[in-house]
């Protein structure tokens, strides 16, 4: 086990981070005055209390520490999931964006990383590509993490070990090229919707949310680096380093949600009103129908396209056998 002053320093974090984030949520749950944007807010501030505790949990019980951060790893697809709906959800709906964005276009640039392409046109099928840039993310993580429980139990992957048989490096690289591509679809679809978007304060909001989720995990490949250069002595001291850091982090993470989504937007549209039942309002975050909807639309967008995609291919067919 760690030694005992960094599981007090984690201990000690992960009770203020918790108590900060669910003081935080339950003022979102008393004033539910926009059901809509504070589900996905209140899930989103969740993430604080499950890495702070799952890291904590981990830093003490580092046998099924794959188990904790197992579940870090799903939550944090869930995150970026939830703060895709918060901004599609801003702008009103990719219809809504393409009435008000038609005829513009992102022009090719080098911090961007466009200056490849033409001048990009912003309409649906842009925002559609953004949206998919960040759904490959969302369903491959939960992926990844399966796998390497799987080779974990294996005896074929161990957190940290960079060794070209084990699957540690394989998963690591998988990861990166996915949460790349995600981090610069949602950029790109921050700096298309930028003026939409300015009612709502977003760029904190964008700025935070990545922060936590992909610095991390930088943090712990830069650890996990260490320990193979030799500075820190084993994985499992990595391992540690990491956990007792995410403790802390969390903490000013949660300082930080109070920052970004504040309740009192919520509150004072409230002022004489009377509060929401928090059970009630707790219940419509934990519920999950709209994640239902969402996957039910998306695969019927798919079904779609595979149908007139197939539908091309047999007049392609046709055509070529009459002129042969
Ligand atoms: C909800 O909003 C009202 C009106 O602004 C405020 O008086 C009350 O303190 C808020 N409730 C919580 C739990 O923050």
């Amino acid at each position: 086990m760690a030694a005992f002053l960094e599981v007090l320093f984690a201990f000690l974090c992960t009770v203020g981070a918790c108590g900060v984030a669910l003081q935080h949520i339950y003022r979102h749950l008393c004033n539910y005055t926009e059901p809509i944007y504070q589900r996905y807010t209140v899930r989103i501030i969740l993430m604080v209390p499950v890495y702070s505790l799952m890291s904590f949990l981990a830093l003490i019980l580092p046998k099924n520490a794959i188990i904790f951060n197992s579940i870090i790893g799903i939550y944090e697809a869930w995150v970026i999931y939830n703060f895709l709906s918060l901004c599609l959800s801003w702008v009103g709906g990719p219809g809504e964006v393409v009435t008000s964005l038609t005829g513009k276009v992102i022009q090719p640039s080098w911090h961007l990383m466009t200056c490849c392409f033409p001048p990009i046109p912003l309409d649906g099928r842009f925002i559609r590509r953004c949206k998919q840039g960040v759904l490959q993310f969302v369903i491959l993580k939960p992926l990844l993490v399966l796998s390497a429980f799987i080779l974990y139990y294996n005896n074929k992957y161990e957190e940290g070990s960079f060794y070209i048989g084990g699957g540690y490096l394989y998963i690591t690289l998988i990861y990166t090229m996915s949460y790349s591509a995600a981090l610069w679809a949602l950029v790109l679809f921050y700096v298309a919707c930028r003026d939409l978007l300015t009612p709502f304060k977003a760029l904190p909001k964008f700025i935070l949310v990545k922060s936590v989720v992909f610095l991390t995990y930088w943090q712990g490949l830069v650890i996990f680096l260490f320990s193979e250069g030799g500075t820190i002595e084993s994985p499992q001291e990595a391992a540690d380093y990491q956990n007792v850091l995410i403790g802390g982090e969390m903490l000013i993470a949660a300082f930080a949600h109070l920052y970004a989504f504040p309740y009192k937007d919520y509150a004072e549209a409230n002022i004489g009103g009377t509060e929401t039942n928090a059970w009630q309002s707790l219940f419509h975050v934990l519920n999950l129908i709209d994640v239902v909807h969402d996957t039910m639309h998306q695969v019927h967008d798919y079904t779609l396209f595979f149908h007139s995609f197939s539908f091309k291919v047999k007049s392609l067919l046709l055509v070529l056998s009459s002129l042969v």
